[in-house]
């Protein structure tokens, strides 16, 4: 519940920067957030594996609360899965939580709804956060499918997970003709999954879930998303890669926050 009063931006490095460029869009990072010391928001990065050691070391040497997220995690404890990590080494190294179910990894490296699902569960049960990507693809926005699909994906990914897990979950609303095409949804496209999804939530008994917009979320769009389109913060992809881009993202949320809720 306690979370639910404050937004949250979620930096998605993808597969970019080396840990020495991580260490200094970090440092620039920390520097900006420092001077801007936003009261309402909670922030986060998730860089690549590669990456996490170094951009902790930096966010614990600076003191700030700046969290790390994972990009990506494997359900199993430990074992023969070549190229994988498990909740547990990333545990170690003080990652807060991932992200589960993003549409590349959808697309790209066939994670199914029963893989999400059991990477949900291995994650919330060891203490991991998630944040569960959900979004439909433009044939099923045409079609007006979009809602019902977008509910299952929700439904489908938290099935068996005990609400007791709640604060540790997070749900990101990324269209996925949104994402990295520079085509953001328009607030009032937002705020309609918004609704439908708090509903599905609420149904469900976790009316308290943080919901994210992400897709092509910028400096110069977020002040209105955040405004208009009833998010509690965002995934933002592209423009994280950009200290002043990302944290003007921040500041738009915190100004929002401040101002209304
Ligand atoms: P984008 O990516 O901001 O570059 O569109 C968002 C994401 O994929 O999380």
């Amino acid at each position: 519940m306690k979370n639910a009063h404050r937004a949250l931006v979620v930096g998605n490095w993808k597969m970019n920067l080396d840990h020495v460029e991580a260490v200094h869009l970090s440092q620039q990072l920390v520097t900006i957030l420092k001077n801007q010391n936003p009261q309402h928001t909670d922030v986060a990065v998730a860089p690549p594996f590669t990456d996490v050691r170094s951009v902790t070391s930096v966010f614990e040497a600076e003191k700030t609360s700046v969290s790390v997220y994972a990009q990506h995690v494997h359900p199993a404890d430990a074992g023969a899965f070549t190229g994988e990590v498990s909740v547990g080494m990333l545990r170690r190294l003080n990652v807060a939580s991932v992200l589960v179910g993003h549409s590349e990894r959808r697309t790209l490296f066939g994670m199914t709804d029963d893989i999400v699902n059991a990477t949900a569960k291995s994650a919330t049960s060891n203490g991991l956060g998630i944040v569960l990507c959900v979004g439909e693809s433009l044939v099923q926005r045409d079609d007006e499918t979009y809602v019902a699909f977008i509910e299952n994906q929700i439904t489908s990914a938290l099935n068996g997970i005990p609400v007791k897990y709640d604060d540790q979950i997070v749900i990101a609303y990324e269209p996925i003709w949104a994402i990295g095409t520079g085509r953001t949804a328009s607030s009032e496209q937002v705020a309609e999954i918004m609704d439908a999804i708090r509903r599905c939530l609420k149904e469900s008994g976790r009316s308290s879930l943080r919901v994210l917009y992400g897709g092509s979320v910028t400096s110069e769009n977020s002040a209105e998303l955040i405004e208009n389109g009833r998010v509690d913060g965002f995934l933002v992809g592209g423009a994280s890669l950009k200290a002043e881009n990302f944290a003007q993202i921040v500041q738009s949320c915190d100004d929002c926050y401040d101002k209304q809720r």
